[in-house]
């Protein structure tokens, strides 16, 4: 039972850091023809979204909101924008996080989840341990 609710799940969604979330969102919705949302500020996660729907995931943009910013960093590595990270839903975040450990995966910050964006517990994972991708793990019940 707890093994099963610490694998993950469905792709909840890829997040892209972008420097201009209105020529982002623009791209996306008039070359791709997508659906793109109306831009959300979240002030305690620092940044401007976005979400991009399609059938089976979504994309998030992510435009900072100052130098403060988790993705500012990120962007000045990355001027034109890059994926920044991907968010696979698990059932159960702490049977999740003890497999985690077990194995040696290192969770980042305290090791302790934290309320994401989407006002569910997240944690994430150290990308060197994930060939160099930045992972979140949402829990979704
Ligand atoms: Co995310």
């Amino acid at each position: 039972m707890e093994e099963f609710y610490s694998n993950i799940g469905r792709l909840n969604h890829i997040a892209i850091a972008v420097p201009n979330i209105t020529k982002a969102s623009n791209m996306w919705q008039k070359a791709l023809g997508a659906n793109v949302s109306k831009p959300q500020t979240l002030p305690e996660h620092g940044v401007k979204v976005v979400f991009v729907e399609s059938p089976n995931t979504k994309v998030e943009l992510l435009e900072p909101l100052n130098k403060n910013s988790p993705i500012s960093k990120f962007l000045i590595k990355n001027p034109n924008g890059g994926m920044h990270h991907i968010c696979y839903e698990v059932g159960d975040l702490k049977s999740a996080s003890k497999k985690l450990k077990e194995v040696g995966a290192t969770i980042l910050g305290d090791g302790n989840p934290k309320i994401g964006a989407h006002g569910n517990p997240v944690i994430f994972l150290k990308p060197s341990d994930f060939s160099g991708t930045l992972i979140e793990l949402e829990e979704i019940r």
